[in-house]
């Protein structure tokens, strides 16, 4: 019975004498050995049966007796000891065998010193064990595929975050062009006036001494005429409006060039603390110049108000939200930016009574690309830009509209604390 159940074990059995000779195989064994008698392989030597691993054969079994210690060999190191087939559970189909081996040393009054080669199928494990490493190796792949493609993405939108900065520089600039342009229009007007004013004002002066110079010989022409002739009166009056409008036309210029200076050009970029009412009150100064219709105000509580922040893209944020503001007033109407600060957070609201967001757009402003303004007068970036800004500064925005009344975004960033220089 003993001998029934070794021979059906679903272990491969294998026991050799010091000479390597086989003294007994199982069935697990003889079932997988080319097709010869049974008693064929007894006493030949297990080395000349498995020629191709002799030597490694060989120097297990010896250990063994040597050592009369086990030695066990994983199918990792040495998958395939024995060229048996085995099947694969799920699929059937016939692969190689992986194979775990343990030799343990045994004796037997009949043979002496003896060699017990325990041989165990592990393919369903080795083969899952596999595929769950090709699977990790896939998955890690794909892992660093998306990394990558992050990393691309990132760049990507900070490209993008510098082509809006630009556009809506440009737009800036142009509509700050158009308005410099109206101040030297006038001031150039005027100049040309003043200039024909002051020819007469000369004829005026010679014709005078001319007058003196002639006195004693002829009869005087009247003082008044003279001044008459010259349009005196029309020269006293105008010129000095005329001094005064051109003047205030150029310290128009001045400003809009020193608001555009500091809010565009003075940004040394990274983080740093900034007064946020002049920032706004810049802002204002600027997008006014475009949007003459609406009335902007500013509130702030408290009264001054600084903020650690990275200037450059948070002034790019405000002056995105604030310019859909004043394009979606038509006529009269107003902006509001109204400050707040506690002492975890700020919150930048900007509300404007103009057209008001479609319900169904509502979720797609921030969307890069969503825009319902006609070609060419939106790109549909400036939200999604504000919203990356916004991220960095670890806030959130919020967006309330009610179509036809207008709309309140509210920007609420946390207060961070400036790193201390080391
Ligand atoms: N205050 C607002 N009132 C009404 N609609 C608004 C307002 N703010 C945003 N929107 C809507 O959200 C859309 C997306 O705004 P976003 O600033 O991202 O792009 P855009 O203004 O269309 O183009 P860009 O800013 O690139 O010039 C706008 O087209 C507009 O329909
Ligand atoms: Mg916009």
């Amino acid at each position: 019975m003993f001998e029934q159940l070794v021979g059906k074990l679903p272990v491969g059995i294998c026991i050799v004498n010091e000479a390597y000779q086989v003294i007994f195989l199982n069935h697990f064994f003889l079932d997988r050995m080319p097709s010869q008698p049974a008693q064929d392989y007894i006493s030949t030597p297990v080395t000349t049966l498995f020629p191709e691993q002799a030597k490694f054969l060989k120097r297990r079994i010896k250990s063994v007796f040597v050592l009369q210690h086990p030695s066990f060999s994983y199918w990792q190191q040495r998958p395939h000891i024995f060229p048996f087939k085995s099947s694969r559970p799920i699929t059937g189909e016939e692969t190689q065998m992986f194979q775990n081996m343990e030799i343990v040393p045994i004796s037997s009054p009949e043979h002496g010193k003896l060699a017990c080669i325990f041989l165990q199928d592990v393919t369903a494990q080795a083969s899952y064990y596999l595929a769950q490493q090709e699977l990790a190796a896939a998955l890690k792949k794909e892992h660093e595929e998306q990394l990558a493609l992050i990393k691309k993405l990132d760049s990507a939108q900070s490209q993008l975050i510098q082509a809006e900065k630009m556009a809506s520089t440009g737009q800036l600039a142009a509509g700050i062009a158009h308005e410099i342009n109206n101040p030297i229009g006038f001031v150039t007007a005027n100049l040309d006036t003043l200039r024909e004013y002051g020819e007469h004002l000369i004829g005026l002066c010679d014709a005078l001494h001319n007058r003196i110079l002639a006195h004693q010989e002829a009869p005087p022409i009247p003082v008044e005429q003279l001044l008459d002739d010259y349009h005196y009166d029309l020269l006293k009056d105008d010129m000095p409006p005329l001094i005064d409008e051109s003047r205030e036309g150029l310290d128009r210029v001045r400003d809009i060039v020193e608001n555009l200076k500091k809010f565009a050009l003075e940004d040394t970029g990274g983080w740093q603390s900034i007064n946020l009412n002049d920032t706004l009150d810049q802002m204002i100064q600027l997008i006014s110049v475009q949007y003459k219709t609406p009335v902007f105000k500013v509130t702030s509580h408290p009264d001054v108000i600084n903020l650690y922040c990275e200037p450059g893209s948070l002034k790019q944020a405000v002056m995105n939200i604030a310019l859909n503001a004043a394009q979606a007033i038509e006529g009269k109407g107003f902006v509001k930016i109204e400050l707040r600060q506690s002492a975890v957070s700020t919150s930048i609201k900007v509300i404007d009574n103009g057209s008001g967001i479609e319900n169904q757009h509502v979720k797609k402003i921030f969307d890069p690309f969503f825009t319902t303004k006609p070609e060419g007068l939106g790109q549909g970036l400036g939200l999604s830009v504000a919203y990356t800004a916004i991220e960095k500064h670890q806030g959130r925005i919020t967006v309330s509209s009610n179509l036809g009344k207008g709309t309140v975004f509210e920007v609420i960033l946390p207060l961070i604390e400036p790193v201390p220089e080391t």
